[in-house]
């Protein structure tokens, strides 16, 4: 037997759009009323953690109430033929309730607290809210255990060699913006299948690259059902 393709799917705020979670660049410039830097920073977090805190609550109560919508089901669905590794930027756990098994979360996860010293201090969190009174093994105060603007991004390196090592790559619904993760795409070896899936004006970072203009929701079931009809 064959062994199995490797796949890559690179995702953004826009595949999580349709379940009612809004991405960042569509709109007025503000994420849910806040300008970025007021919430997403580390010094926004030395200014006013409370305000910070909240946001991330109020973000933590959307994704629970949000349900994976047809491209995250067709993600999942890409598993029974294929390789599947998923690459997100999205902090909410939408990939994972579709059924997706490996799932790399860039930029964090939402249902998750960190240290405030010590990032590799993690804990779950159970209720919509950061207990505000939870301290780390060091004594310090919980965090959201995202990665703000200005912020390291310690997983690039395992997504680089998961996208070097890829047979394709999916990109889905992402402005490619924001760096590092925007230079995912050019880890991509030569003979690797590229496509991105987004219904906006995206520059394609590198030539050959099929852009598909459409949602996610119709886009991804559309190309998933391509691949696996075309392997099988
Ligand atoms: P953006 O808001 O920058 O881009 C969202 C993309 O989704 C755009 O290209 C839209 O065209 C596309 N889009 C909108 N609706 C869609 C749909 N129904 N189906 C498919 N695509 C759709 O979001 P990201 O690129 O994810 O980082 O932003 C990257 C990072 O910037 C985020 O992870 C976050 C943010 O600041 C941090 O918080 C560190």
């Amino acid at each position: 037997m064959k062994p199995r393709e490797r796949v890559v799917v690179f995702t953004g705020a826009g595949v999580s759009a349709e379940s009612g979670l809004r991405t960042f660049r569509d709109g007025d410039g503000l994420w849910e009323e806040h300008r970025l830097e007021d919430v997403a920073t580390p010094e926004a977090w030395s200014r006013d953690p409370e305000l910070v805190l909240r946001f991330y609550d109020e973000r933590r109560t959307q994704v629970r109430k949000a349900v994976p919508n047809a491209a995250h089901l067709a993600i999942a669905a890409l598993q029974d033929r294929f390789e599947v590794d998923v690459v997100t930027q999205n902090i909410d756990d939408l990939h994972e309730r579709a059924g997706s098994e490996r799932v790399l979360h860039l930029h964090g996860e939402i249902l998750m607290a960190r240290s405030s010293v010590d990032p590799g201090l993690r804990y779950p969190i159970m209720e919509d809210r950061i207990p505000r009174d939870a301290r780390c093994a060091k004594g310090s105060p919980w965090r959201p255990d995202v990665v703000w603007f200005g912020e390291p991004v310690p997983l690039i390196p395992v997504a680089a060699d998961l996208v070097a090592r890829a047979d394709r790559l999916v990109i889905v619904g992402t402005s490619l913006q924001v760096w590092p993760a925007a230079g995912l795409v050019h880890e991509a070896g030569p003979a690797a299948m590229v496509v991105l899936i987004d219904p906006g004006e995206v520059s394609l970072p590198r030539p050959g690259i099929r852009h598909i203009k459409t949602k996610a929701s119709s886009g991804m079931p559309e190309l998933a059902l391509e691949w696996i009809r075309s392997i099988d």
